[in-house]
């Protein structure tokens, strides 16, 4: 063998090594390629398969906390039947009597929400009977439409007052005194519809306060006037009578405006019992009085101050609030209405 066939023989030799070796790797990179496409095949299955497992312990999670809440309220609900706090909610005391509360209401833009408002505090009160006063010459569907659709007992009076006790646009609110035709207008009624074996007790709940369902428990222990905090009134936080720890007896009062008041207590502070003002037909409200004095003219008529009975934890909790609405600006609306394009054209607000 010559030296060149002989280097010829070896580089065959090598490139048949080569392609076998080359053969034999591509199916490990095959192989490998192959494995890794599996796993990640197998990778993606878990996931969804985690995240499918999640989504479930997710939707388990959601009915384990609303099954949690639901039983949490009914055994707070449980809690207050056994313990008795709910006892006059639940009307067991079967001579807690009815609350009658007095509503003098006007024709404006936030009458619909101040109604609202009211009746949903209003639907939580068993045994309560909502007298709403119309400031007008007839019903208005508005008003009318509001009670029947609330689901409360009620009575639906109107009653106009006169022209010349009327506030101006432009007058400012303490000039003439406010819903004393509508509040004589609810006595008649209560004084011409129940007699005096009914129980009950009367408030007198103007349309633009706050109103705690706390405040209605208290209503119930009145026999003749309860007395209890006003928060937001008379320049003060809370406006109150001042009432003995020992005797559970008003001493007198914190007011600061107009403090010489003989009752220097604002309309929503008492309530009076149904009886006494059976038995004093002739108490009335008063135009004839001046500006503050409509709670002192009615009470000074049924009762003297030794006689009040001081409430909600002797005159310290406050449940009842002298909020008042701000008139919307309604600027826009009037651009409308010019144009003949109101923004509630058909629709009640
Ligand atoms: C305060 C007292 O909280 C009122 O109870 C009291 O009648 C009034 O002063 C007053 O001295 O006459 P204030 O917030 O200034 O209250 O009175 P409003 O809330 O404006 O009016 C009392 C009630 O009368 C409300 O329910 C209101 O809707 C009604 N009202 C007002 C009318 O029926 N017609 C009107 O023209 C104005
Ligand atoms: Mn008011």
């Amino acid at each position: 063998m010559t030296y060149s066939s002989m280097l010829i023989h070896e580089s065959h030799r090598k490139s048949s090594m080569w392609s076998k070796f080359r053969c034999k790797n591509s199916w490990i990179v095959l192989f490998l390629i192959n494995a890794f496409v599996i796993q990640s095949i197998l990778y993606y299955k878990e996931i969804c398969k985690w995240d499918e497992i999640k989504q479930e312990i997710d939707i388990i999670m959601g009915n384990e906390r609303i099954t949690h809440t639901l039983a949490h309220s009914v055994l707070k609900r449980l809690h207050r039947i056994i313990t008795g706090v709910d006892k006059d909610k639940l009307n067991l005391d079967e001579n807690s009597g009815v609350i009658y509360a007095i509503t003098p209401t006007f024709v404006r833009p936030v009458q619909k929400a101040e109604l609202t408002r009211l009746s949903q505090t209003f639907m939580h009160i068993p045994n309560f009977h909502w007298i709403v006063v119309e400031d007008a010459p007839l019903e208005t569907p508005l008003v009318t439409k509001l009670l029947a659709d609330s689901d409360l007992t009620y009575t639906q009076l109107a009653a106009q007052t006169p022209k010349n006790y009327k506030l101006g646009r432009t007058d400012p609110n303490w000039k003439k005194p406010r819903g004393v035709e509508q509040r004589n207008a609810a006595l008649r009624w209560i004084r011409d519809n129940l007699k005096t074996s009914d129980k009950g007790v009367v408030f007198f709940a103007d349309d633009d306060n706050t109103y705690s369902i706390k405040l209605f428990n208290e209503m119930l222990k009145v026999k003749k006037v309860g007395v209890w905090p006003v928060g937001l009134v008379g320049g003060l936080m809370v406006e109150k009578p001042i009432c003995d720890n020992a005797t559970n007896k008003v001493l007198g009062f914190n007011s600061v405006w107009k403090p010489d008041r003989p009752f220097p207590v604002d309309m929503a502070g008492f309530a009076i019992g149904l009886n006494l003002l059976l038995e004093n037909r002739d108490a009335w409200f008063s135009y004839e009085v001046q500006g503050g004095y409509q709670e002192s003219a009615i009470l000074q008529q049924l009762i003297t101050k030794d006689q009040l009975e001081p409430l909600a934890d002797c005159c310290t909790k406050v449940y009842v609030w002298h909020t008042r609405t701000e008139p919307p600006l309604l600027n826009a609306e009037q651009m409308l209405i010019k144009k003949g394009k109101r923004s509630n054209a058909g629709i009640e607000v």
